[in-house]
Parts: C-alpha cells; structure tokens; sequence
C-alpha cells in the first residue's frame, strides 16, 4: 500500500473523511500525540487498526467525537462525566464510562466500559466534523515505540500500512491525554497526562491515582488500564535515570558517560537546557528547561525517537520532580527506563 502524506487541506480532509467512512485508516494530529483513526463502529475498520500498529487484542481503543451528542450511541454518561467535560473538553482528557451495546468489543477489548475523548487540535476537529463519525484512534505508533509527535514520527512507523497521513505539524502537548476512569468507587486517573490530578481535583473533588504509574505492575496485580501492561515508550538502548541533588547528578552523570564510552558503548546523557554546557563532552540531548516541565513533555518522545537513530545502546537521563505535568513525563520516562534507576550519590 503507498502511504500520502498530506498537509491539512479542504481536499485532503474530503479525502481523510471519504477513507474513514470506507473502513480504512487514517492518521492526524491531535494536541496530545498523533493518532490513528478508524471508525469506531466499524469491526473491520477498528481491527485494521490493530494489524497495522501490531497492537495486543487486549488492550483497549479511545473513541473520539466533536461534539456530545454523539455520546448517546456509545457510553452512559454520569454527572461527574459532565463536570470533567464543561472544565477541559475539548482537550487531552479521556473519561472511561460504562459502554453501551453499538461499540463493537474490537474496540473496547471486551470490557465492559469505553474510553471517550474530545480532542482540541484545530484539524482533528475538522476530521471528525467533515466525517461525522465517532473515530477509533489509539497514538499512531507501531505498538511498544514512542508516540509520534510529528507526521513524519508516523510516517517511520507506518509507511506502506496505511492509505494517508495528514500533517497538522507537532504536537503541542506531547504525551497522550490523561485518562480518569468513572467507573469504580472513586474517579481514578489510570495515565497521567497534561490535565493535572490537581487540575480535575478542582472540578470533581478527591481523584485517585493507578498504583502502576510510577512503577512496574507487581505479580498477581490487574491492569486497571490495559496498556500499562505492555512495554512502552522503551528505546532500543538501555536507559537509566539519575536521581538526586542537581550537582550531583550533573557530575554522576559525567562520570557514568565516560565509563560508558570507555567501555566502548554509544553512550549518550539526556538532560536539561540548564545543564548542556557542564554535560558538553557527554553527548548531551536537551530535554528541555527544568523550569518549564511542559518543555520537556513537548520534547519527551521525539528525543526517545532520536536515540534508536543514532542507534544509542546506553543512555543516562535526569528526572524531574513527579509533580503536575512531571507525573505524566516520570510515567513515560520510568516506562522508557524499565524504571532502572540509580542515586546519583551511590556513583560519586
Ligand atoms: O492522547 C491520546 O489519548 C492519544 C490521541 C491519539 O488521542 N491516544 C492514545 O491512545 O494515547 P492509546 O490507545 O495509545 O492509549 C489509550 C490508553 C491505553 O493505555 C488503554 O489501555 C487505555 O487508554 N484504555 C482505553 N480504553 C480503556 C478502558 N475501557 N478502560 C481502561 N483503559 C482504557
Ligand atoms: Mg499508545
């Protein structure tokens, strides 16, 4: 299959719109990550997704709309629902909420809830008016790589797999949206993302947080959130992040990187705008500034990306506190790690 890559256009968005009402992919911008749409109501459709990323049966889809009355075939909606959508739809929130019957298993991998989404990105907007349709789109990664950011991010992936790719330039947030679950006693977040837990505390009261976020499922424990089963966001190198006060993880990291490369490894240091200069002979990839964390979410994947190309094999990154938007970037960035870590103080 030959894969386009279009800009945005009026005519590129008839044709997006005419692909997705015929059963066949189509990847676009949101503000969070790219995504991979198909028409949620339709099986065909929605398991091409899953061929075409090489994504687990199991591990569940967010269906998108643009506007609510599109809820009514799909999910019952609850009055905390509402609130969380008045405050941040549409936006990089999803809500999981009881399915109804039309939303084929496909897509909700036989749960019996589905995740729902109002994206804000000016030509998902677009899509999802000009086709009318409720999308399918999980991020348009292959399964297990970082997700894309840019149309090209996607075009790596999936060249040759899908019919079109629209460009709609970078992602502005990038990470995916945070995903609260209304389903059980309590609202719980089950991924971190750019709306904070303190952002919807606001709304809705007392929310919870997934025990899996900063750290692996344990034996025995179940996956509120399917995807945080699989190994995600990981580089082909091996990451580790250094934990500690600033100085002492600038000079842990110099003294790892130069270990590294003695040892004749393609080692590299990821680290903040901050700290480039004192890392300048350890091959330093910016991450952004420590003082702007949305910075380095913006960042995050595209620096992940950029270290299967220079083919890393092992690389040292700072962290940033597990706080507001630096939840969701310790989440993908423990994730990345396999949560391999060390205390900068241990190495000097
Ligand atoms: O920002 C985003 O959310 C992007 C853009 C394209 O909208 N989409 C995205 O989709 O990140 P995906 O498929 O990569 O991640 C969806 C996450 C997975 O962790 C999945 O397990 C979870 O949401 N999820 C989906 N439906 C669920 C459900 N019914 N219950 C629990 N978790 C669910
Ligand atoms: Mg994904």
């Amino acid at each position: 299959m030959k894969t386009q890559l279009l800009p945005a256009t009026e005519s590129s968005l008839a044709l997006a719109s005419r692909l997705l009402s015929e059963g066949q992919l189509v990847a676009f911008p949101t503000e969070t990550v790219y995504g991979l749409g198909a028409y949620a109501l339709n099986r065909d459709a929605v398991l091409r997704i899953f061929a075409a990323k090489g994504r687990p049966a199991d591990n569940p889809l967010i269906v998108h709309i643009h506007d609510r009355s599109e809820l009514d075939g799909i999910c019952e909606v609850n009055d905390l629902a509402l609130r969380l959508m008045d405050a941040f739809w549409p936006g990089p929130l999803t809500i999981i909420l009881p399915r109804k019957a039309a939303v084929p298993d496909e897509v909700t991998a036989k749960l019996d809830t589905v995740a729902v989404r109002m994206p804000s990105h000016p030509v998902a907007m677009a899509l999802l008016r000009a086709c009318k349709l409720p999308i399918a789109a999980p991020s348009a990664n292959r399964s297990g790589k970082p997700s894309p950011t840019t149309a090209q991010h996607v075009l790596e992936d999936m060249d040759g797999r899908i019919p079109l790719i629209l460009d709609g330039g970078e992602s502005d947030v990038g990470l995916e949206s945070t995903v609260i679950s209304l389903v059980g006693e309590k609202p719980c977040i089950l991924r971190p993302g750019g709306v904070t837990r303190a952002m919807l505390e606001d709304v809705i009261g007392e929310v919870s947080l997934a025990g899996s976020i900063l750290r692996p499922l344990q034996k025995g424990e179940k996956a509120l959130s399917p995807g945080m089963m699989y190994k995600h966001y990981a580089p082909d190198g091996q990451v580790t992040l250094i934990e500690g006060e600033e100085a002492d993880v600038v000079e842990a990291m110099r003294r790892l990187y130069a270990h590294a490369a003695e040892q004749g490894h393609r080692a590299c240091v990821m680290c903040f705008t901050e700290h480039i200069e004192a890392l300048r002979d350890c091959h330093p990839h910016d991450i952004g500034a420590q003082s702007n964390p949305s910075e380095v979410a913006h960042r995050l994947f595209a620096t992940l990306r950029g270290l299967d190309e220079e083919r890393m094999d092992v690389i040292f990154s700072e962290v940033v506190p597990p706080e507001g938007v630096g939840l969701a970037i310790m989440n993908r960035l423990g994730r990345a790690a396999a949560f391999r870590s060390v205390q900068a103080k241990d190495v000097l």
